[in-house]
């Protein structure tokens, strides 16, 4: 995808999106206006800002195995940290915003497929800290680093598990009972995308919580995201453009779909 199809795709957005102002569903309009916008200030907030700025002054070097689609940033598989902590994660805005997801759908198990650093992983762990964070990674390096994270910060409900999605993911959901609240952000391919989507939905339920990182990522990730709107099991769909939300919610009989800004006055 060109830079220039993205502009003109976020320019897009920017027109059509909504505030509280456009929203009719009375579910929506709460959740736009207690979750999305909230703008308390979490303790952990500022915990997990602090080891971001570490992450960010880090300029060690590690070796990362490519899984998924590839980066549109990196050329090499050598990364430094402080690279992968700026252009490779979500960032601080959208980390902040899955936390508050996850505050409010008060999961007792979370799948992340794509751990990475682990700091976004920290934010779904911190969260809701009687839940049990599963994250998935296939990078070696990135695992062991992303479990000295999580030793360092003392964050203790959090199991990585290494290997490919593809392998890990199905046998992971079998042993699972219910799986309430997913952030899916690695291998942005269209395939991957819609199996990974059909392996939690064996395990998902009436308030499973699904979210999709870089939908308008590539034309790939935009066909996927269309196929996961039109999906029967899903209810309603929110799209703050660089993540989309899904919720399964069978009592809603018509299917919704919104646009919405992020207007992130939570930023510091
Ligand atoms: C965008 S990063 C995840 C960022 C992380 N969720 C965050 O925000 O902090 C995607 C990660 O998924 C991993 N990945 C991609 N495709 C994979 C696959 N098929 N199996 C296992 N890991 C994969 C990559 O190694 C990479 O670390």
């Amino acid at each position: 995808m060109s830079t220039l199809s993205k502009l003109s795709d976020f320019a897009r957005y920017k027109l059509i999106a909504k505030d509280a102002h456009g929203i009719h569903s009375p579910f929506v309009f709460d959740l736009y206006n207690n979750v999305i916008e909230e703008s308390y200030s979490y303790y952990d907030y500022d915990k997990l800002a602090r080891v971001r700025r570490k992450l960010e002054q880090n300029n060690s070097i590690i070796t990362i195995k490519d899984f998924g689609a590839g980066s549109k940033i990196f050329k090499s598989n050598e990364r430094r940290i402080s690279d992968i902590c700026t252009h490779g994660i979500a960032p601080e805005k959208y980390a902040r915003l899955l936390f508050r997801l996850v505050n409010f759908s008060a999961p007792a198990t979370v799948i992340e497929l794509g751990t990475s650093l682990g700091l976004t992983t920290m934010y779904l762990a911190s969260a809701a800290k009687r839940a049990k964070v599963y994250s998935l990674e296939g990078s070696d390096s990135l695992v062991d680093f992303s479990r000295k994270q999580f030793q360092e910060n003392d964050c203790k409900n959090i199991e990585v598990i290494p290997g490919n999605f593809d392998d890990q993911l199905p046998k992971l959901v079998s042993k699972l009972e219910k799986i309430d609240f997913v952030y899916i952000d690695g291998n942005h391919l269209k395939e991957p995308t819609l199996r990974y989507f059909e392996e939690v939905l064996k395990k998902s339920h009436n308030d499973s919580v699904i979210v999709f990182d870089d939908i308008n990522w590539s034309e790939e990730m935009k066909a996927a995201w269309k196929e996961i709107k039109d999906h029967p099991q899903v209810r309603l769909t929110l799209d703050l453009h660089f993540i989309g939300i899904v919720f399964l919610r069978q009592e809603q009989k018509e299917k919704e779909h919104f646009v919405l800004k992020l207007i992130s006055h939570q930023q510091p």
